[in-house]
C-alpha cells in the first residue's frame, strides 16, 4: 500500500540504496539527459552560487535555456557566465533579486518571459539557514527564515502557476532539507520553514489534479516535487553559524561537528541531476512527493506504487 502523505517520509526511505553522487548512479547519470531541455525555459533561484547554480548549469547541459537568480550581482552574472561558456547553445540569463520582496519577484517573472519565454521549469532553491536556539533567536531573524524558506517560494509559485496552467505543463521543485522530516536541533524556524514548503508541494499537487479533473474532466499536467539535496558543502555551512553562534551557544558548534562526521559525504551533482531528472518526466510516480536525493530515486518510486 502507498506510504501515507508526505512530510513524514516514508520510514523505508532508510532501506534504499544510499546515493553520493550522480556519477556512479545509472537512474541520474547525466549523459542520458541530452538535449531533453529541447529549448524549454527553467528558472533557478538562488542559483548564483551553491546547490542551485550547479542545478542551473545541468540544466542547461541538457537543453534548457536557464535564467539565474540571486540577490549578489557579482555571483548571478559570474554563474551565468559560466553557463554560457560551458553551453554556448542555450541562452542563459542573469537577473538580480530579493526573493522576499514581491516586486522584485513580479519584474524577474516578467523579465524571464520576455527575454527566454514562459516557464517551463521552475527551481525555488534561495534558502538559507542559522543555527540558534529559539530562546536566543531574535523574532525578525526567526520570521526572515519563514519568509525565505516558505513565504517566497509560495508567493513565486502563484506567479509562475498562470502560465504553467494555461498550458497545462510545467515542473515545479522545491529545494526542502531532510531538516523537514527530522527533529534538528537550533533550527526551529529552518525546519518549520522546510516542513511548510514540503506540505505545500504535496498537498497543491493533489488540488491541481483534482481542479484539473473538476474543470475539463482532463488530467494535470503540472508536476511539483520538493527534495533533500544531501548534507552538501556550500557557503551555508559558513554562514548558519554566525558570530552570535558561536559567541553564546558554541556547543552548537560541536554538536554539528560531531554529527557531521558520522555523515557520509554527498557531491553537488546530487540533487543538481536529480532535478533534470524529476522535470524530464521520469519521476511521475514520485509527483507531489518529498524526493531524499541521497537515496535511490527508481526505488524511492517503487515505494508509491
Ligand atoms: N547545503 C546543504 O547541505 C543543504 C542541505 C539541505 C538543504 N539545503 C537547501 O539548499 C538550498 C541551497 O543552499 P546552498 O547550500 O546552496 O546555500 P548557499 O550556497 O548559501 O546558496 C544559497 C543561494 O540562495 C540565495 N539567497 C539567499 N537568500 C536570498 C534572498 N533573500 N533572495 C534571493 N536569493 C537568496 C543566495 O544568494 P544571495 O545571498 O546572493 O541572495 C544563494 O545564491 C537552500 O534552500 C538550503 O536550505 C542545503
Amino acid at each position: 500500500m502507498a506510504p501515507p502523505g508526505n512530510a513524514a517520509a516514508p520510514p523505508a526511505l532508510s532501506k534504499l540504496t544510499l546515493r553520493q553522487s550522480a556519477l556512479n548512479y545509472p537512474a541520474i547519470k547525466p549523459g542520458q539527459f541530452h538535449n531533453t531541455g529541447c529549448g524549454r525555459v527553467c528558472l533557478v533561484t538562488g542559483s548564483g552560487r551553491g546547490i542551485g547554480k550547479e542545478i542551473a548549469r545541468s540544466f542547461a547541459r541538457s537543453g534548457y535555456h536557464v535564467a539565474v537568480t540571486a540577490r549578489n550581482a557579482a555571483e548571478v552574472e559570474a554563474s551565468c557566465e559560466e553557463i554560457k561558456a560551458c553551453c554556448p547553445d542555450i541562452k542563459a540569463v542573469g537577473i538580480v533579486a530579493d526573493g522576499c520582496k514581491h516586486s522584485d519577484m513580479e519584474m524577474l517573472v516578467a523579465k524571464v518571459n520576455e527575454e527566454l519565454g514562459m516557464i517551463d521549469v521552475l527551481v525555488c532553491n534561495a534558502g538559507t539557514n542559522t543555527f540558534m536556539p529559539f530562546t536566543m533567536t531574535d523574532p525578525k531573524d526567526w520570521w526572515y527564515s519563514l519568509e525565505i524558506n516558505l513565504k517566497s517560494p509560495t508567493e513565486l509559485t502563484r506567479l509562475v502557476l498562470p502560465q504553467m496552467r494555461k498550458r497545462n505543463s510545467g515542473t515545479i521543485i522545491y529545494t526542502s532539507s531532510r531538516a523537514a522530516v527530522a527533529d534538528l536541533p537550533w533550527t526551529t524556524a529552518y525546519g518549520a520553514g522546510k516542513t511548510g514548503i514540503t506540505r505545500f508541494a504535496a498537498v497543491l499537487q493533489v488540488e491541481l489534479d483534482e481542479m484539473a479533473r473538476i474543470e475539463s474532466g482532463s488530467e494535470n499536467g503540472i508536476s511539483l516535487f520538493s527534495i533533500h539535496p544531501g548534507e552538501i558543502e556550500t557557503s551555508l555551512h559558513t554562514t548558519g553559524f554566525p558570530e552570535q553562534t558561536h559567541r553564546s551557544a558554541p556547543y552548537i558548534i560541536e554538536h554539528m561537528k560531531e554529527l557531521d562526521k558520522k555523515r557520509p559525504k554527498f557531491d553537488i551533482s546530487l540533487p543538481a541531476w536529480t532535478c533534470v531528472y524529476l522535470a524530464s518526466g521520469k519521476g511521475a510516480k514520485l509527483r507531489g512527493k518529498y524526493v531524499d536525493c541521497t537515496r535511490d530515486i527508481e526505488e524511492a518510486a517503487k515505494l508509491y506504487t
